[in-house]
């Protein structure tokens, strides 16, 4: 395994917010079973994802059709890029990165306050975990926090009042140049499907789905043993993650894990469900998952861009013909939650449910 780290100084132990002891050792709730270990599958460290410059976009010049083409080329290949040059401050993302650190940095009972096992609950502290045969489970190595875009207020008032204001202004500033980019983003993967460069903004519908996931991943003594987060896609339909100078991003590339290292003042971008069907599966919604390690912590933020949940979703109809019949069938966005919500850490991937049956 290839993981380019940096040495911390902060390795005192993390006490997850569901736990009763500090995680010095890896305890037994934590070991995954040998199949799902990290090292289990075959770590490609080569090559990685594209890095697209996105610069054009200073100078409101239009996309060129070489990015368009980059662009296009990535979402088929990987479903993951990664974008430089993008145009959001590099002070606004440090920003972000420092109030979720400080987030991570409280009192592991004042996190508990706001830690839920329950999804319907828009604002908490969470802990994913795989299910596995007999149905014990098995958790990642990290804690999350996840909350909505929109209105940022609630998710606010929760939180203690010493981070407060300084979380508040990371965010706001954050979500806002995060929303500039999803757009401009989506306005180049149309173009890249030879569609409109609002199709898929406008598809997606007035009250997008928006929320926002600060992941914490303390140092593990035993990463061959452990997962970050164990291998999933997105239920959304675009992801962009900025992460902290230690890698531990992962990404399935035909049936091998490739390595997504640290790029400086970049976003990782990744495809998630909804444009896997949108595009009727011309694009896809790759695996990833993130490894521990056991130098350094390390923090990321996932902002998830998805469908209104009343919109309708399916494979965009130009994108449909004789030698392309759909292979989704048409949902509501809020059928495919209660799909997700019903997995309850088994596979994170529902999109199979949707799919029509193969007349050929
Ligand atoms: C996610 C995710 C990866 C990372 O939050 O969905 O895949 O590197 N995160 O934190
Ligand atoms: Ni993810």
């Amino acid at each position: 395994m290839n993981l380019d780290l940096k040495i911390s100084n902060k390795m005192k132990s993390f006490q997850l917010a569901n736990e009763s002891s500090p995680l010095s050792v890896t305890p037994n709730n934590f070991i995954l079973p040998e199949s799902k270990r990290p090292n289990h599958s075959e770590v490609k460290s080569l090559d990685s994802i594209p890095i697209i410059d996105l610069s054009y976009s200073h100078d409101n010049n239009p996309p060129s059709l070489e990015v368009i083409h980059k662009i296009s080329k990535a979402c088929e290949e990987f479903g993951f890029f990664q974008v430089v040059n993008h145009g959001v401050p590099e002070q606004v993302c440090h920003k972000m990165m420092k109030a979720i650190t400080n987030l991570f940095e409280l009192p592991s009972e004042e996190r508990e306050s706001l830690y839920s096992t329950d999804h319907t609950k828009s604002v908490r502290f969470l802990n994913y975990y795989l299910k596995v045969e007999g149905g014990e489970k098995i958790k990642c190595w990290s804690e999350c926090f996840s909350h909505p875009w929109y209105p940022i207020d609630d998710t606010i008032s929760l939180l203690p009042e010493k981070i407060r204001t300084q979380y508040r202004e990371a965010f706001t500033e954050y979500a806002k140049e995060i929303g500039s980019l999803v757009r401009r983003l989506l306005g180049l993967i149309s173009i890249g499907l030879g569609l409109e460069e609002d199709c898929l903004l406008k598809k997606l519908g007035e009250q997008p789905r928006q929320r926002a996931q600060a992941n914490f991943y303390p140092p593990c003594p035993d990463p061959e043993l452990t997962m970050g987060l164990t291998e999933h896609t997105d239920l959304n339909a675009l992801t962009v993650l900025l992460q902290s100078e230690v890698s531990g991003l992962q990404v399935n590339k035909d049936g091998k894990w490739i390595s997504v290292p640290f790029v400086p003042n970049a976003f990782v971008i990744n495809l998630a469900d909804q444009i896997q069907v949108l595009s009727n599966g011309r694009y896809k919604s790759v695996l990833h998952r993130a490894v521990t390690n056991n130098v350094s912590q390390r923090v990321s933020m996932a902002m998830f861009y998805g469908p209104s949940v009343d919109n309708t979703v399916g494979p965009i109809q130009v994108l449909i013909d004789e030698e392309h019949p759909p292979k989704y069938r048409n949902y509501r966005f809020s059928e495919f939650l209660e799909e997700f919500f019903k997995q309850e850490g088994r596979r994170r991937m529902v999109k199979e449910a949707f799919e029509l049956p193969n007349e050929n």
